[in-house]
């Protein structure tokens, strides 16, 4: 990691070998930085494009809490039309990362403001993917998180969830009731670890496998 006037660097190896590098700031919300579920989804794409090449290519993706961009953008690199959402405030980091990587693009990556329970007529039609890292984490956010999964989501849409299992404070509780609201109107299966990407996994870094029930 290199270190540039409150600009930190996070560089993400792909399996061609080419790097991705991602802004984080070292002041601001949780969304500055990169955290370790969007390490793992993002290398799990990787593991999925390189079992099933042309799996992402002219997709439509959405990722929901972007927070710096990094899982949308490398499925935009895998050829996936992706757009990354975040609050307001997280707009301009997302972009400038989207602008730094874009020699890596194949497919095509934009940002916008998706705040979860709010208006989604934006992002129709429904995506092919849905993808979100490490969302999981405030009591207020559950219902209209899971609000928007909703609206956004048909029966054909494959929603990825990769979170970091916390046992500390209201970690527990939270996930608890995360599975509560899921479980009325989606079901779900949990990825093996055999099958996340062979060196960035971790026991307490789970991925879900999430569709709308018929
Ligand atoms: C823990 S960070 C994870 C960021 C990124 N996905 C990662 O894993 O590196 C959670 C993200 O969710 C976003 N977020 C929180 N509440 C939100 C809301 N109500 N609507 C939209 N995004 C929200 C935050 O701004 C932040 O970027």
């Amino acid at each position: 990691m290199t270190e540039e006037s409150g600009v930190f660097i996070r560089e993400v190896e792909r399996r061609d070998r080419t790097v991705l590098e991602i802004r984080q700031l070292s002041s601001g919300d949780v969304g500055c930085v990169v955290w370790d579920a969007a390490i793992v989804l993002s290398k799990f794409l990787e593991r999925q494009e390189c079992a099933e090449p042309g799996l992402f290519k002219g997709r439509h993706v959405v990722e929901l809490g972007s927070g710096t961009g990094i899982v949308g953008i490398m499925a935009s690199t895998l050829g996936a039309n992706v757009t990354v959402t975040d609050l307001e405030d997280l707009q301009h980091l997302m972009k400038a990362n989207i602008t730094s990587n874009s020699a890596l693009i194949s497919g095509s990556c934009q940002a916008k403001v998706l705040k979860w329970g709010e208006d989604v007529l934006d992002f129709s039609p429904s995506p092919d993917y849905i993808l979100m890292a490490d969302c999981i984490y405030y009591e207020e956010s559950l219902k209209p998180l899971l609000k928007t999964l909703r609206d956004l989501a048909s029966g054909e849409t494959c929603i990825l969830c990769c979170y970091e299992e916390r046992t500390t404070g209201k970690n527990p509780e939270i996930e608890r009731k995360f599975f509560e609201l899921l479980k009325k109107d989606f079901e779900y299966d949990e990825v093996p670890i055999d099958k996340h990407d062979e060196e960035y996994r971790s026991e307490d870094i789970h991925i879900l496998q999430i569709y709308m029930k018929k």
